[in-house]
């Protein structure tokens, strides 16, 4: 690393979950059925044609990722391996080319590593986000597959996503409109499904609530996911319990909270459909949970006209919820020995 390089003058304590704009990006083209080699820009304008089919039918794909730095200055990413390999079962499921891993992975390191004056130090609370994209770019008016991709990563130093430090109570509003239908793309990280919930969380705010959360699109019964995140339930019987649902995104921060819940915790986990009018009762404790939104304990939910208190007075955070925070952001942070072999250290 060069010493040299110090880090920006920002309030990291103060930041939201918002673009600053940093000072490279990793950009790759896909051609005549070829990866280039893929290198550091400065621009963070992308060029693409009117007629690109990103622009048009939403032929795109992205990941969300978070690079933190550990006390001893190591720079940590949490498991990216998945996030290549969900990016690319989103690729296949829109015809667009795969990222070869080395190259996802080189793409990512390289960014945050070129930005390294704004990855937020270590105990400010803050993380930097990084987010790789896949678009189908170049004239294609007709409705079909791109002919040239771009693949390109950007970061930006991100505060707590809910607007709030630490680990504090959100709530949740039962959407009124589905997010994704059973056989849809509702389990992609594709740009197609969230375009349809912005007027969902629009609603969720104006009823007070922080996030929308979808029930399964064919009955409206069966807890699916929050708008950014999917969703984990303490129940009696040391049971931890989270949706099975094919129209939800399949979270890496979730499939590593009921790994540490399993095998950390003693926990039993259990992945099946959740019935929230009819198991409601049993919620001792609830949280959404996500990159962005770490995990965050639900106080209450807005449904059937009312709003529901998960548990108690919907105020306080529970000791499952709490254990579980503190030993994956321990993991995260290289605070706790990270015994699942989870951390990708980035070479400085
Ligand atoms: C719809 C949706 N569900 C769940 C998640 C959480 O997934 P992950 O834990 O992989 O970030 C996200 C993204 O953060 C999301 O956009």
């Amino acid at each position: 690393m060069d010493a040299k390089v110090s880090k920006k003058n920002l309030n990291w304590a103060e930041l939201g979950f918002q673009y600053h704009k940093t000072d490279y990006r990793f950009s790759a083209v896909h051609r005549d059925g070829q990866w280039s080699e893929g290198a550091l820009v400065s621009d963070e304008m992308i060029s693409v044609h009117e007629g690109a089919p990103t622009l048009h039918y939403a032929q795109q794909c992205f990941e969300g990722m978070k690079a933190q730095t550990a006390e001893d200055g190591r720079v940590l990413l949490f498991r990216p391996e998945l996030n290549s390999q969900r990016m690319n079962d989103a690729a296949g499921r829109l015809l667009m080319p795969e990222v070869p891993q080395d190259l996802f992975l080189r793409g990512v390191e390289e960014a945050v590593r070129a930005n390294y004056a704004w990855i937020p130090p270590y105990g400010s609370g803050a993380s930097l986000y990084v987010r790789p994209m896949l678009i189908g770019v170049g004239e294609n008016l007709g409705l079909k597959p791109a002919r040239e991709f771009e693949f390109r990563v950007f970061v930006s130093p991100v505060g707590p996503y809910y607007q709030q430090q630490g680990l504090a109570l959100i709530s949740l509003a039962v959407s009124e409109m589905d997010r994704a239908a059973p056989r849809g793309t509702g389990s992609y990280k594709v740009g197609a499904n969230y375009a349809g919930g912005l007027m969902a969380t629009r609603k969720a705010q104006e009823l007070g609530a922080n996030e929308a959360l979808y029930l399964d699109a064919a009955q409206g019964r069966y807890i699916d996911e929050a708008g950014s995140a999917n969703i984990i339930i303490a129940m009696d019987n040391n049971t931890l319990v989270t949706p099975d649902s094919r129209a939800i995104l399949p979270s890496i921060t979730r499939r590593s909270l009921m790994d540490i819940a399993a095998r950390q915790m003693q926990m039993k986990t259990e992945q099946r459909p959740v019935d929230l009018r009819g198991e409601f009762a049993e919620f001792r404790e609830m949280a959404a949970c996500g990159t962005a939104a770490v995990l965050s304990p639900v106080g209450r939910i807005w449904f059937d006209n009312d709003w529901h208190v998960v548990n108690g007075d919907g105020q306080s955070v529970g000791p499952v919820m709490q254990e579980l925070y503190d030993r994956l952001t321990g993991i995260q942070n290289g605070e706790r020995a990270d015994e699942f072999g989870w951390l990708h250290e980035v070479e400085l």
